[in-house]
């Protein structure tokens, strides 16, 4: 994809790295986009305005306040005239300022106004990297929405050797491209409603204790995301993870496999998708212990009973112009039990985990799968990070509507 038609701003901040800029704005523009740059007063120290300029075709902004009052709002100009802001190199003080809401120069002001995608590049001494607050501030960023290309591992310019050196401008180019790429993603799935579930559940043992499993939610999470993305009206349906709800999706929080039965049954009925990326349990206490079991017997006997089969429930329901879609995550004979669920819960779709994949299933943010059509050969996908695999099965889905 050429980057033709594509606005960027890129923000840089006062670190060494500010050399390795101009490369990254001119391999931009090379491949047509358009670069608006700002500076803050620290990395002028670093390197002219005048060399930005001249490699972005465009002035470059440093001024909250500037001496022309006919450009007195530019922060809000430039917060909305790109696609995308890349912050780089980003200090750990834009992080921090970035993270309180603090806006006191052009750079911030225009970051914390702007609604478009931001895309923060960190560098600075590995002891920066590590502190704490510069940690915190990191995840905090990350969870609402900022996006990152870590610091590279590596001697710094102070000689300190570690994590921290700013990733190098081609690997900021490509994720950039990629990043676009992504985001000029054709609405495929607009007027659709996908719904979609996630996570583990719990079993109550007693008032403390319960039975659950590895899930993470990343995959239903994911999934929920790129449906929004293409269009799709969204709802995702959670047992307890630690992700927060992706922004702009309706979220139903469940705890136990009776709670996501009931819930989806509710859903389904207005939805044109099903996609069941939850892992439920398969089994529940069948007595729960009003109070908390003692320590004092040595062996106990615990009873499990099987709770509802979500999936074939619901395909009792499905009507003719709905999709059904299943996960299977098996241990052994993969596509044998897979092919069996596909036809006893009359899915669409079926996408095989495989545990033994290095990088598949539950906790990483990649998966391996493989997918199966009734009567169709199985298709394997390679490793992919979880949304462009949602990606993948989305447009999938949209060709069978
Ligand atoms: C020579 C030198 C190099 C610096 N390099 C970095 C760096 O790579 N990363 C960083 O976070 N801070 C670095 N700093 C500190 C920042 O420039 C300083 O925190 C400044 O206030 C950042 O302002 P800004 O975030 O508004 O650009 C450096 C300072 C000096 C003097």
């Amino acid at each position: 994809m050429s980057l033709k038609e594509k606005k960027i701003v890129v923000g840089l901040t006062g670190g060494i790295a500010c050399y390795k800029i101009p490369y990254l704005v001119r391999t931009l523009t090379g491949e047509g986009a358009e670069v608006k740059v700002i500076m803050t007063a620290a990395a002028c120290k670093f390197i002219t305005p005048l060399t930005l300029e001249t490699v972005s075709g465009n002035p470059v902004a440093t001024e909250l306040f500037p001496e022309n009052k006919f450009i007195s709002t530019r922060h809000i100009d430039l917060a909305q005239w790109p696609d995308l802001i890349v912050v780089a190199p980003a200090t750990a003080n834009f992080m921090g300022k970035t993270a309180s809401g603090i806006s006191d120069d052009l750079l911030t002001t225009v970051v914390c106004a702007s609604a478009r995608p931001v895309i923060i590049v960190p560098a600075m001494n590995p002891q920066m990297w590590l502190n704490p607050v510069t940690q915190k501030n990191y995840a905090f960023l990350k969870d609402i929405g900022y996006h990152f290309i870590d610091p590279d591992e590596g001697d710094t310019a102070c000689g300190d050797l570690g994590v921290g050196r700013m990733a190098e401008p081609e690997k900021i180019f490509e994720f950039v491209k990629a990043f676009l790429e992504k985001v000029s993603k054709k609405k495929v799935l607009t007027g659709r409603k996908i719904l979609v579930t996630a996570g583990p559940t719990r079993e109550e043992i007693d008032p403390v204790r319960y039975i659950t499993n590895r899930s993470s939610g990343k995959m239903g999470f994911a999934l929920a995301e790129a449906a929004r993305e293409l269009g799709a009206e969204t709802t995702l349906i959670s047992g307890p993870v630690s992700l927060n709800p992706p922004t702009g999706v309706k979220f139903i929080a469940v705890e136990t496999t009776a709670d996501l039965h009931n819930a989806v049954k509710r859903e389904f009925k207005k939805t044109d998708c099903l996609i069941m990326a939850a892992a439920p349990s398969d089994y529940t206490p069948l007595d729960k212990a009003k109070e908390k079991i003692k320590k004092d017997k040595k062996n106990i006997r615990l009873t499990l009973t099987g709770t509802p089969d979500i999936l074939k429930d619901i395909s009792l329901l499905k009507k003719k112009n709905q999709l059904l879609v299943g996960f299977a995550l098996e241990t052994e004979n993969a596509l044998s039990n897979a092919r069996k669920k596909l036809k006893e819960k009359n899915l669409d779709l079926i996408v095989i985990n495989n545990l033994r994949d290095k990088g598949a299933g539950f906790e990483y943010d990649t998966n391996k799968v493989t997918l199966l059509r009734p009567g169709g050969k199985p298709v394997a996908l390679p490793l992919l990070s979880k949304k462009d695999l949602s990606f993948k099965l989305l447009e999938i889905l949209a060709g069978l509507f």
